[in-house]
């Protein structure tokens, strides 16, 4: 089959978050399936400059908001995950330093609603084999609001392939003002509550929600959950009637087990795996993580248990009820915690601060570094992830394979991912993990501190961590159940 995969970053090309992961994943395990697929992304210059050599394969025209533009065909020379990678280049609009949405003051570009929109444009263009590479996918694959308009502009057409569209976070929306929705020569019947208009603005995720033949999240709780008001973000009517179309699934992600395997992680210097009942290389990791972060070596702070955080500073992923809860695991523990990186100003600050007044027992990475978030999974010895909503995420399932158990809330994919540790959950192999229901400090506080006691008895602590490391968590499942959906996404 050949798939068309359209997506706003890929690893290792650009990368802010578990999207890029994804989109490498997935079609790496659709590709190892013997499927055609091809990842596209615009041409940012950070891309470019990671992906090596390019050839030009073909130019084409796409028009909207009142200018008619050149975009540039680049395929990668090197396929860094085995499908082939596609870059749009268009140099007003992507090729630009830096983050992918944001200027370098953390602001979104003021121009995203334009350069995605075109964005989609292009890639229909490639889908109807409109744009000269003499390839027609069957399935289009597009993910969150970026490509959102990919499903809607694809619906004008006849015949035209099937579309898979996947919400990886509802709360990013895509909203924009009606001149976009104007410029981008949308139908004006498309300004109405049940397709694009969202409040008064152009919501692009709606494009997808709508107009998509199969609509896809990336874990089946979270796909209940966005169709409840308290989780819909005034969108659950639409996913609900998506749902009641039997348009709507969820789909666990997987992990890239080349990417992240301790038995073979080039970013850790010392390799275990469970078969091989290494797992005690985790202590001289963490020594080496404690180094790196310029902690104290000593015995007592290596043998002290340590908790580690990574991924965005912002409210999604619970960071203040780490903040609400830290003082007291201080004061009442000897445990000692690592945290890599960035987001809100706010958070950040809180935490240089913190390790300001606990310099031997708090360390913190203000930044994105893909190393040091490999080190921290080999050397610590517990997670913490205490999303407020988590679609999916992918750091609890490294956790699980590197031998460090996570401590997460109960919602989305991390309810779908970890089993709460328990006496008969660690018997039966089940219990992997450390879970709380309700999203606040206090639950937060009492269930690390539950998590610290259970550390303290090494037999049922090794037990718990080779129950995480026993789960299987690729993609292969996962990309079985997408090539279904493709197949069955029928127009
Ligand atoms: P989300 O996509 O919501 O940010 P996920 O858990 O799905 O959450 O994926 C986050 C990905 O980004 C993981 O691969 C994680 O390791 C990575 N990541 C997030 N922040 C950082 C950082 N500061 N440094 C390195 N990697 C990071
Ligand atoms: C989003 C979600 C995260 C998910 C990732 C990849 O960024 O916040 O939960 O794992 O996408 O699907």
């Amino acid at each position: 089959m050949k798939i068309l995969f359209a997506t706003s970053e890929v690893y290792p090309l650009i990368k802010t978050g578990g999207l890029a992961d994804v989109s490498s994943g997935l079609p790496a395990a659709l590709h190892a399936l013997g499927e055609d697929v091809r990842v596209v992304i615009p041409a940012y210059r950070d891309a470019l400059s990671a992906v090596g050599a390019v050839e030009e394969l073909a130019r084409f025209a796409v028009s909207g908001c009142g200018v008619t533009r050149t975009v540039t065909v680049l395929l990668a020379v090197e396929k860094p995950f085995g499908a082939e990678v596609l870059l749009l280049a268009v140099d007003d609009l992507f090729n630009r330093p830096g983050n992918p949405y944001q200027n370098s003051d953390g602001e979104d570009w003021w121009d995203n609603g334009e350069r995605f929109g075109l964005f989609s444009r292009a890639v229909v263009e490639i889908a109807m084999d409109r744009a000269g590479l003499r390839w027609q996918p069957d399935v289009v694959h597009s993910h969150d609001w970026q490509t959102g308009l990919v499903p809607a502009f694809l619906s004008l057409e006849t015949p035209r392939p099937r579309t898979v569209f996947t919400i990886h976070n509802l709360s990013y929306p895509g909203r924009f003002p009606y001149a976009l929705f104007a410029g981008l020569g949308l139908p004006a019947d498309w300004w109405h509550y049940t397709k694009l208009e969202f409040y008064n603005s152009l919501s692009m995720i709606k494009g997808g929600i709508v107009f998509a033949d199969q609509v896809t999240t990336v874990s089946p709780s979270y796909a209940d959950e966005i169709c409840l008001p308290e989780h819909g973000l005034g969108l659950d009517g639409a996913l609900q009637q998506c749902r009641d179309e039997q348009r709507l699934s969820g789909i666990i992600n997987g992990m890239d087990t080349q990417v992240w395997n301790p038995a073979t992680d080039e970013h850790i210097p010392y390799r275990y795996s469970v078969q091989k009942g290494r797992v005690a290389q985790k202590k001289r990791n963490k020594q080496a993580l404690l180094t790196q972060m310029a902690g104290p070596q000593s015995e007592a702070a290596l043998a002290a248990p340590l908790c580690g955080f990574v991924g965005r500073l912002v409210e999604q992923k619970g960071i203040d009820l780490i903040v609400d809860a830290v003082a007291d695991w201080l004061e009442n523990t000897d445990a000692c915690f690592v945290f890599i990186g960035s987001g809100q100003a706010v958070y950040e600050t809180l935490l240089r601060e913190l390790a300001e007044h606990h310099p031997q027992r708090v360390f913190v990475y203000i930044g994105y570094s893909e190393a040091m978030a490999h080190l921290l999974e080999a050397g610590c010895d517990l997670f913490l992830m205490p999303s407020r909503f988590e679609p999916c995420g992918l750091n609890q399932m490294y956790s699980l394979a590197y031998g460090t158990p996570p401590v997460v809330h109960a919602t989305g994919g991390l309810k779908d991912t970890v089993v709460d540790a328990t006496v008969d959950s660690l018997k039966q192999g089940d219990g992997t993990g450390f879970v709380f229901n309700v999203p606040t400090g206090e639950a937060l506080r009492d269930t690390v501190l539950r998590a610290l006691a259970l550390y303290q008895r090494p037999r049922s602590w090794q037990q718990l961590q080779k129950n995480g490391m026993l789960k299987d968590f690729s993609w292969q499942c996962s990309a079985e159940r997408y090539l279904e959906l493709y197949r069955s996404g029928g127009v």
